[in-house]
C-alpha cells in the first residue's frame, strides 16, 4: 500500500487569547481585553488541523485530560478532519492550557502543560507509523515524557521508511538542552524561528547560528516573522519575502501555519524555494484571524485566498 499522509507527535492545549488591551498588565493591577478567543492551542495541533485543511491527510497522537478542554481539543481536531484514534486521554493529568495576550504585535504567554507531559515513546503508535508518508513533531521542549528519547524516535521512524520534520519551539526554561548533533542528521526538515536558531547555537547573530547548525542538518527553513523565511540545504540558500497582507490581527500560530504549508509542498515534492514561499502564504494568512486556526476554517475560503494571492501558483 503507498504511504500516505502526515503523522503528528506534539503537545496539545487550548488558547485564551485576550486581544484589544491596552499594554501588559503590571504587578498588582488589572487591565481589560476588549476582545477573547477561547480555541484549539498548541502548537502541534494548529499545525495538524491547518495540514488537514488545505487537504493533507493528517493523524494526530499525543494526550489531554478527561475534561472540557480535551473535548474541546479533540472536537476542534476532527472539525478540521484530523484523525485523533491516537489521542490518550490521562485519567491523571488536566488538559493543558495556555493564556495568550496580544498587545500590537508582541504576546506575552503562560502555558499549564498538564497532560502533555505525560506522552512516553511506547504511547507512539509504532505498528501504524509505516503507512505514512511524514512525521512531525512540534515543542519539544513541553514534552518532559519524550525529550530523553527524541533521538531514538527519529532514528526509528526514519527506519520505517518516513520523511521527518523537527519543529523545538521556544525552551521555557532556556536552557536548549537537545543534542541537536545527534539528533539533526535524523531530520530531514529542521523548522526552527530566527530567536530559536539564535538561543539554541547560543550565538548573537543568524549567520553564525546557521554555521553552527548546518553541519547537522539536511533542509532548515527558518522562519523570520515578517522578514519571510530563509531555506538552507547543502550549500545552496533561498531567501523569500513574506505576503504582505493588509488584514492583520495576531501572529499566533503563524510558525506553526508556515509549517503546514511548507509540508504540503514537500509531500507533493516540490523544490524548495516552492516549500518557503507556500509556508509564507500559510504563515500570512494565518495573522488574517485570531489565534492558530481561526483563518483556515472554511476550505473554500482558503482556496480563494490562495488564488488571489498565488494567481499563477507556486
Ligand atoms: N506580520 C506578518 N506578515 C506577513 N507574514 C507573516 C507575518 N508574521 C509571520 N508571517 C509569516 O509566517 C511565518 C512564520 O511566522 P514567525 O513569526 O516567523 O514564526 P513563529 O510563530 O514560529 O515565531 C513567517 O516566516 C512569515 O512567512
Ligand atoms: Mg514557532
Amino acid at each position: 500500500m503507498p504511504k500516505k499522509g502526515l503523522f503528528v507527535v506534539g503537545e496539545l492545549n487550548v488558547d485564551l487569547i485576550f486581544n484589544q488591551i491596552n499594554g501588559f498588565p503590571q504587578l498588582g493591577t488589572e487591565i481589560v481585553a476588549n476582545d477573547m478567543v477561547l480555541t484549539l492551542g498548541s502548537s502541534s495541533a494548529i499545525l495538524a488541523a491547518n495540514a488537514a485543511a488545505i487537504g493533507i491527510p493528517t493523524a494526530f497522537c499525543g494526550a489531554v485530560g478527561h475534561d472540557a478542554y480535551g473535548d474541546l481539543v479533540i472536537r476542534e481536531l476532527q472539525a478540521q478532519g484530523v484523525n485523533t484514534d491516537f489521542i490518550r486521554i490521562s485519567e491523571e493529568h488536566s488538559t493543558g492550557i495556555t493564556v495568550v495576550m496580544n498587545y500590537e504585535q508582541e504576546r506575552a504567554n503562560v502555558t499549564y502543560c498538564g497532560a502533555m507531559e505525560a506522552l512516553r515513546m511506547p504511547d507512539i503508535p509504532w505498528e501504524h507509523i509505516a503507512r505514512f508518508k511524514h512525521f512531525h513533531i512540534s515543542n519539544f521542549f513541553l514534552q518532559k515524557g519524550i525529550r530523553a528519547d527524541i533521538t531514538e524516535i527519529f532514528q526509528r521512524v526514519k527506519a520505517a521508511g518516513l520523511t521527518t520534520s523537527l519543529d523545538l519551539q521556544w525552551d521555557v526554561s532556556n536552557r536548549w538542552e537537545f543534542d541537536f548533533r545527534a539528533c539533526l542528521p535524523h531530520v530531514d526538515v529542521f523548522l526552527p524561528n530566527e530567536a530559536e536558531m539564535l538561543a539554541l547555537a547560543q550565538c548573537d547573530n543568524l549567520e553564525a547560528s546557521i554555521e553552527q547548525l548546518a553541519p547537522y542538518t539536511n533542509i532548515m527553513a527558518i522562519k523570520l516573522g515578517q522578514q519571510g523565511s530563509l531555506g538552507i540545504q547543502g550549500g545552496n540558500r533561498f531567501r523569500v519575502k513574506a505576503f504582505e497582507l493588509p488584514d492583520y490581527v495576531d501572529s499566533v500560530g503563524a510558525g506553526d501555519s508556515f509549517n503546514a504549508g511548507f509540508l504540503k509542498k514537500f509531500l507533493e515534492n516540490a523544490p524548495l524555494e516552492t516549500c518557503l514561499k507556500f509556508g509564507n502564504l500559510m504563515g500570512a494568512l494565518n495573522t488574517t484571524a485570531a489565534g492558530g486556526t481561526t483563518a483556515f476554517r472554511c476550505g473554500l475560503g482558503i482556496e480563494h485566498q490562495i488564488k488571489r494571492l498565488l494567481p499563477n501558483g507556486c
